[in-house]
């Protein structure tokens, strides 16, 4: 059998003037693979309606052929060419959170190609609140298929330069635009069961999803008996750095005292120990978890960079954005150490 050849491209930096974003939308139009920022994280954009492009990002990020793409539209107009049996829960979410970071699980329609949702009956869909991101959709004319833009297993991308360091030669251009100013992905709804159920956490929270919906939103995964994924792509290991991490938990001085002790402990042994978040968090207990956040995968980037051999993490409580940061904490850790 042949045996198949990644060809590299030249990946074009674009800026996200008018006459650029014109250019984007023309590669993508034509099948083509286009990094663009969102409020989130970069996303790795290709037609949704294009079976052929959608693959190539498959294959552009190594990403298991098991886990769905996020469908990206510019207007709620957009929803009913890929959604179907659309609950009057996702209007009332739609119309609060939308522009937002929110996806919702929706039964898909016909016109969705299957590899976009990989196979299953449902797709998850949203609208990015995020200029260049809208500007971009609008221009294509279609709903855009976008995971995010990183290599599969890698944490994702909160900057452009980012978005080359994994995937340059790879996709043909990368929109170079200021930095994603959530930094953490969206939180996935699933709404085509009889319940609301939050498969991944993320930029919109548990409270305010209940809130707008006066009825209890479930989590899944954090019941013992649940700890089979729901969302395909919550089984893999995710946001990793390549350093091993450690998770400290529980009580919140002597959790610090422990991180303290083992950075000390390692150090001494010629190690090259990393802190992700202890000045952070100190910042976050008055400024809530929203600049943690922002900074959380950049900072992992960062201990690649700095070839660290180990990185201690202390847990952030959870709720609100904290509940989406300590789920990817939890991903990325190689150990967690409650302390009593
Ligand atoms: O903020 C975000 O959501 C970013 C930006 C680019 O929009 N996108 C993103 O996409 O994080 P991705 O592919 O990295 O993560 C999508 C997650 C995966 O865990 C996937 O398994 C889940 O959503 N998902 C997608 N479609 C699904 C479906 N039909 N049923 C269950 N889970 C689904
Ligand atoms: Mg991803």
């Amino acid at each position: 059998m042949a045996k198949r050849v990644f060809l590299a491209k030249r990946t074009l930096l674009l800026k996200s003037s008018s006459t650029a974003l014109l250019k984007a939308a023309a590669i993508i139009r034509r099948g083509g693979l286009v990094a663009f920022p969102t409020e989130t994280v970069y996303g790795l954009g290709a037609d949704a309606l294009n079976e052929r492009a959608v693959q190539k990002i498959f294959r552009a990020k190594g990403r298991p052929q098991d886990n769905p793409l996020i469908v990206h539209l510019s207007s709620t107009g957009q929803l009913t060419l890929v959604a179907c049996q659309i609950p009057d829960r996702a209007w009332r979410l739609a119309e609060h959170f939308w522009p937002g970071p929110l996806s919702l699980i929706l039964p898909k329609t016909e016109a969705l190609p299957a590899n976009v949702s990989a196979g299953l009956d449902t797709v998850a869909v949203r609208m990015p609140a995020h200029r260049t991101a809208l500007k971009l959709i609008e221009l294509c004319g279609v709903p855009i298929a976008a995971p995010s833009a990183n290599r599969s297993g890698r944490p994702s991308p909160t900057s452009f330069r980012h978005v080359v360091e994994d995937l340059s030669g790879r996709i043909e251009a990368i929109i170079v635009d200021e930095d994603c100013p959530v930094g953490i992905e969206s939180t996935v709804l699933d709404l085509s069961g009889a319940g609301p159920v939050i498969l991944r956490p993320g930029g919109v929270s548990r409270e305010a999803l209940e809130e707008v919906l006066s009825e209890k939103v479930r989590v899944a995964g954090l019941l013992p008996q649940e700890m089979a994924p729901q969302a395909p792509g919550m089984k893999y290991r995710h946001y990793a750095p390549r350093a091993p991490l450690i998770l400290i938990t529980g009580a919140p001085l002597r959790r610090r005292v422990l991180t303290e002790e083992l950075f000390c402990y390692f150090s001494s042994q010629g190690l090259r120990v990393g802190l992700l978040n202890a000045a952070l968090l100190t910042e976050s207990a008055s400024g809530g978890p929203e600049k943690f956040a922002a900074a959380l995968f950049g900072q992992m980037r960062r201990m690649d960079w700095e070839n660290k051999d180990l990185i201690l993490a202390e847990e952030i409580k959870p709720q609100g954005l904290g509940l989406a940061i300590m789920n990817r904490l939890r991903k990325a850790a190689t150990r967690v150490i409650k302390v009593l």
